[in-house]
């Protein structure tokens, strides 16, 4: 499904090089755990994936279901079936969530050739995901993420993604600053996704968070490189022992 081969990219404004070849393939139905130190990169290749601005890709390739991903404006890659759940979900003054919601998802129909979805469709459905995920009315009604605590940006991220119900689903630290509680929520939502369609690619810097959603795969990044690969015994492994043993041995 997500096929990345040798991808290197580096900073459009300086010359640094951020990700130094890397490889790793998502396939549909499999969750793959992105784990690593602060500044390996995991950010910077959930960004280039999803086309932000100011990188350079210098060389390798990125594609989903054989469609070349880096050559795609950032919306085309959403409407492909591409979803990325911020690390720092961003705020947007003067959007209303549901406005935002709904424009998102019949845009994306729209770009497939599918019909929009009519407003009391939308509005069950968007009612019955927030429920299940603890956001209330006056939430979907606020402006995008604006005031909204740490822990409700993340479970918007994740309403989004339930909202748009993608096929490669990219999560860059979705459990950071959650309590237990906002963790479980968030790892509900994305094990609901689960499906033998979709490819999960989960971010994240601690183990806890795969206790939830269990991955079939886990890669650690390390200077720009996954540098291992194994199994969920692999993240248990990092957190009894952090990550100076595998990034030494790589
Ligand atoms: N826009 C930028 N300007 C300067 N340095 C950057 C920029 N983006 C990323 N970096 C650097 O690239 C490295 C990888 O960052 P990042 O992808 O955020 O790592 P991670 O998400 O694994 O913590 C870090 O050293 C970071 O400082
Ligand atoms: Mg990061």
């Amino acid at each position: 499904m997500l096929e990345i081969k040798n991808l290197q990219v580096k900073l459009e404004e300086e010359d640094k090089q951020i990700l130094k070849g890397v490889d790793l393939t998502v396939e549909a139905g499999k969750v793959h755990a992105i784990m690593g130190p602060n500044g390996s990169g995991k950010s910077t290749l959930s960004y280039v994936l999803s086309g932000k601005d100011g990188y350079t890709v210098t060389d390798g390739s990125a594609t989903l279901d054989g469609v070349d991903l880096l050559e795609m404006e950032p919306e085309d890659r959403a409407a492909a079936g591409l979803f990325l759940a911020f690390q720092y979900p961003v705020e947007i003054p003067g959007v209303g969530n549901m406005t935002f919601l709904r424009t998102a998802v019949n845009a994306q129909r729209k770009a497939r050739g599918q019909e929009e979805m009519s407003s009391t469709e939308f509005l069950k459905v968007v009612r019955e995901k927030a429920a299940s995920l603890k956001i209330d009315a006056e939430m979907l009604k606020r402006p995008v993420n604006v005031g909204f605590s740490g822990g409700e940006k993340k479970r918007n991220e994740i309403l989004q993604m339930a909202m748009l119900e993608p096929k490669m689903c990219i999560l860059d630290e979705t459990d950071s600053g959650l309590d237990v509680d906002a963790m479980r929520l968030v790892a509900d939502g994305v094990n609901a996704l689960r499906d033998e369609g979709r490819g999960f690619l989960v971010i994240t810097h601690y183990q806890r968070l795969l206790d939830h959603i269990k991955p079939d795969v886990v890669h650690i990044m390390s200077n720009g490189r996954i540098v291992k690969t194994g199994g969920p015994e692999l993240a248990l492994e990092v957190e009894q022992n952090g990550y100076a043993d595998l990034v030494e041995e790589a």
